[in-house]
């Protein structure tokens, strides 16, 4: 299904109030680019979008970099174009560049780096209710003064309907268009050209982790913003490794393997579960499945690893954690992981409640993988404390 939602992210200015070595949108954020940062927040959005990216001329292929790394298995419906001088031409060249089925598009500055998804959401669906421009709104909440020459003050501005507002601002996307083909001055946002134009806009509630990057100060704040976000964190390693046993069915993953040799051990000898469940614990500093679960213990003699997954998610939350999420890499010749890669991370993130993502390797023929004697898997978790 070709999308019929687009998202124009500008990013094609030069960042001179901030003053980096490179454009804004290219500048490092915590070790990650303000352009990267932005479209992680849109690729998280709900609804699929083609989405454009809008880089300076001389940054086009860094941004197709940097988009598709975070678009994934989505990097089919991105577009990156060059900008113009200004951010009205730029915002032009990306409208010129969507798609014939897109009907509702947002126009979104990569600068506003920290973004939340729910904002992406919010302002998609408002359009699609009210059929007319959308933004997002914060109240004013310093006093405003307006201010004559020699620095004289000349009264106090009521504030009470004054509103600040962010990006993304959605629209129609043939009434932007009509508004744009017409435009012949330069405006401030997307929604002040689109009414200079008859259209018709209104607010949704902003978001104040949406504040624009424009300064060094902004930069930091983004900065300290995301240290507090991390501070939480706590990662976790878990290994687990069982020998080929012909004579049993296959486990893995959670999924049964035809045509497959099984894995010998006490219960089903799902190394990718017991792989994650060690994770898991370590980063909740809850010890070990075997000190946990006990590999003598009866009650678990043949048991279907999902039982110690579901304990060991118990245990997690017990002790205040949530799952971010959780890597898995398996290290065998058989069976071989790709082609049910897809089926694989449903079957985890369902059964983990968080995303799991799993590859796999083999060891040039070297070791007890080489030489096809078992399988090694090794998994990696992420936790936050849920307080
Ligand atoms: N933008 C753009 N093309 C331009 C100017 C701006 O795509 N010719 C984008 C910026 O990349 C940014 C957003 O519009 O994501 C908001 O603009 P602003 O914060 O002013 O960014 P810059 O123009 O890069 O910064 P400055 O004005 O300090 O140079
Ligand atoms: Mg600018």
């Amino acid at each position: 299904m070709t999308p019929t939602l687009g998202i124009v992210v500008v990013a094609a200015g030069s960042g001179a109030r901030l003053g980096g070595a490179e454009p804004k949108a290219f500048v490092a954020l915590r070790g990650v680019p303000i352009l990267e940062r932005a479209l992680r927040g849109v690729f998280d959005s709900v609804e699929p979008a083609q989405v454009v990216v809008v880089a300076p001329e001389s940054h086009v292929k860094a941004a197709r970099t940097i988009a598709e790394r975070v678009a994934g298995g989505a990097s089919g419906a991105i577009t990156v174009v060059a900008g113009g001088s200004t951010r009205q031409a730029s915002v032009a060249a990306g409208l010129a560049a969507l798609s014939a089925e897109v009907d509702t598009v947002l126009v979104h500055d990569a600068a506003r780096a920290l973004t939340p998804s729910a904002l992406i959401d919010r302002v998609a669906r408002a359009v699609r209710t009210t059929g007319a421009g959308v933004i997002p709104a914060l109240p004013v909440t310093d006093t405003v003064k307006r201010v004559g020459p020699d620095a004289v003050v000349q009264g106090t501005v009521d504030r009470s309907d004054l509103v600040h507002v962010q990006t993304p601002q959605g629209f129609p996307r043939a009434d932007l268009e009509a508004a744009y083909a017409s435009a012949t001055d330069e405006h401030t946002d997307d929604a002040a050209l689109f009414a200079a134009h008859g259209g018709r806009v209104s607010v949704v509630e902003g978001e104040a982790r949406a504040f624009k990057i424009t300064t060094a100060w902004d930069l930091r704040r983004a900065e300290n913003v995301l240290g507090a976000q991390t501070a939480g964190l706590r990662t976790g390693v878990g290994i687990d490794v069982h020998a080929y046993d012909e004579t049993a069915p296959l486990w893995l993953g959670g999924l049964y393997w035809t045509d497959e040799p099984g894995l010998a051990g006490h219960s089903d000898g799902d190394a990718v579960l017991h792989a994650i469940c060690d994770a898991l614990l370590s980063a909740a500093g809850l010890g070990d499945l075997g000190s946990r679960f006990g590999t003598n213990d009866p009650r678990f003699a043949g048991a279907a690893s999902e039982v110690f997954v579901r304990e060991t998610l118990a245990l997690v939350s017990g002790a205040g954690f949530a799952v971010v999420n959780v890597v898995v890499q398996v290290v065998a010749v058989r069976p071989k992981i790709a082609p049910r890669r897809s089926e694989l991370e449903a079957r985890l993130s369902a059964l983990v409640g968080a995303p799991v993502t799993i590859g796999a390797t083999t060891t040039d023929g070297l070791g007890f993988t080489g030489r096809g004697e078992g399988i090694a898997a090794i998994a990696t978790a992420l936790l936050s404390a849920s307080a």
